[in-house]
């Protein structure tokens, strides 16, 4: 969209190096591999695509509902866009149950990358809807495909905002995480990647403070104390795929994104950066499932580390009540329930921290934990964790 072209590359707002970072065994996870990659037309999928095919993948399916996106895509892969020479792209909507399972059965990924969802989390409030029949059911729906035809691995891209979640968006992307722990068995691996910000993808942060910034307006913040993990869009894939590497049974990975970045310093180094002054900056209050700081972590949540530097793993169970509270969202959204009783049904659905977590706390270093079998030790049983709705 016009006016919001970086005048500043990420890597640079954060003193970060751009450079993936794999190790010889994620080579080894891709190259040769069939590659299928849902959401390949956004953000973090289309740089999965373009890693994989530096990785030397033997082929990449990039699935998408956008088409314009798939032809964008297209024309950087093959220098022109829906000529016949892409037919490894399928315009193909994620929560179409038999159209997903199709399209692996004909496909035969050796690994799956999930990063079709929706990610705006005032979007997602006010549609949650959408946000459960996408980051829900779709990813239900790539991931019973997955098992129907021995898919070896998938791979589901979370969030941050799936720890302790207080949205839309953090709620179903960690429903997506139960469902991907769900569904595992020892044929079909599967794992979620969690991470925070990416700057500079589409739609966030970076692009729209480009764009206030250049029309000289005042820029709005909802707090002045807000903080984020950020990272950049190669560094977060060139992550997800050691980390797919790593995958052993059902878990949650999570990135290391370093300290947190208070957002007003973000737009103090932006200014800097582009030899402008400070803008105005207006504050607007936390919106609705809006946290002040993230959380890499819920309170219940034990982590430890892996062989890779920056991923830490926490183990998820399978949820009982998990396909209760499926069966309810699934009737909502069939009967067309208002927001209200879908937010109501979510809530609580959501996996609730211990009475004696801190709520909203300022985000703590990752800390080495082990039971002595070397596994995470739970504190709580999980079943005490999820509500039935
Ligand atoms: N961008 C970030 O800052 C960030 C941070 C952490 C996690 N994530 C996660 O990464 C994933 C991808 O984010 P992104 O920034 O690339 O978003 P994006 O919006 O750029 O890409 C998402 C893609 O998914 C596609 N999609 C949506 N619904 C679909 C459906 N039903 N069927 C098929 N395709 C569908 C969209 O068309 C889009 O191309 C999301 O799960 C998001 O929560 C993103």
């Amino acid at each position: 969209m016009a006016g919001t072209e970086l005048e500043v590359r990420p890597e640079d707002l954060l003193s970060r190096t751009a450079d993936p970072v794999y190790g010889p065994e994620a080579r080894e996870l891709i190259a040769g591999r069939t590659v299928l990659i849902t959401g390949a037309g956004g953000s973090i999928g289309s740089e999965l695509v373009r890693q994989c095919l530096r990785l030397g993948a033997a082929r990449v399916h990039k699935v998408d509902v956008d088409e314009t996106a798939l032809f964008e895509l297209s024309l950087e892969l093959y220098d022109h866009a829906l000529f016949g020479a892409d037919s490894d792209i399928h315009l193909v909507d994620v929560t179409d149950q038999r159209a997903m399972s199709r399209l692996v059965e004909r496909t035969r990924p050796d690994v799956i990358f999930h990063a079709a969802a929706k990610k705006h989390l005032p979007l997602t409030q006010s549609s949650p809807d959408l946000a459960v029949r996408t980051n829900v059911f779709g990813t239900e729906s790539v991931i019973r495909a997955a098992v129907e035809h021995r898919v070896a691995r998938v791979v589901n891209i979370s969030t941050d905002k799936a720890a302790d979640p207080t949205s839309v968006l953090g709620w179903t992307k960690r429903l997506a995480e139960l469902v991907g722990a769900y569904h595992g068995t020892s044929t079909t691996r599967i794992s979620s990647v969690r991470f925070g910000n990416v700057l500079g993808s589409r739609g966030s942060f970076l692009p729209a403070l480009a764009h206030t910034m250049r029309r000289g307006q005042p820029v709005r913040l909802t707090h002045l104390e807000a903080s984020r993990y950020f990272m950049t869009i190669p560094e977060a894939a060139g992550l997800v795929i050691e980390a797919a590497r790593m995958s052993t049974e059902n878990e949650v990975f999570v990135l290391d994104m370093g300290e947190p970045v208070r957002i007003l310093d973000l737009i103090t180094r932006y200014a800097a950066l582009t030899d402008r002054p400070v803008p105005e900056i207006q504050v607007t209050g936390l919106r609705p499932g809006e946290k002040l700081h993230e959380e890499l972590f819920s309170g219940a949540e034990r982590h430890h580390e892996t062989t890779h530097a920056r991923i830490s793993v926490t183990s998820v169970a399978r949820q009982a009540g998990l396909e209760d509270v499926l069966a309810h969202l699934r009737r909502l959204i069939v009967e067309g329930a208002p927001a209200e009783a879908i937010l109501a049904a979510l809530a609580p659905a959501t996996i609730q921290a211990p009475a004696w977590a801190p709520k909203h706390a300022a985000p703590r270093p990752v800390t080495t934990i082990r039971s002595a079998r070397g596994r995470v030790a739970p504190r709580v049983r999980p079943s005490a964790l999820l509500r039935p709705a």
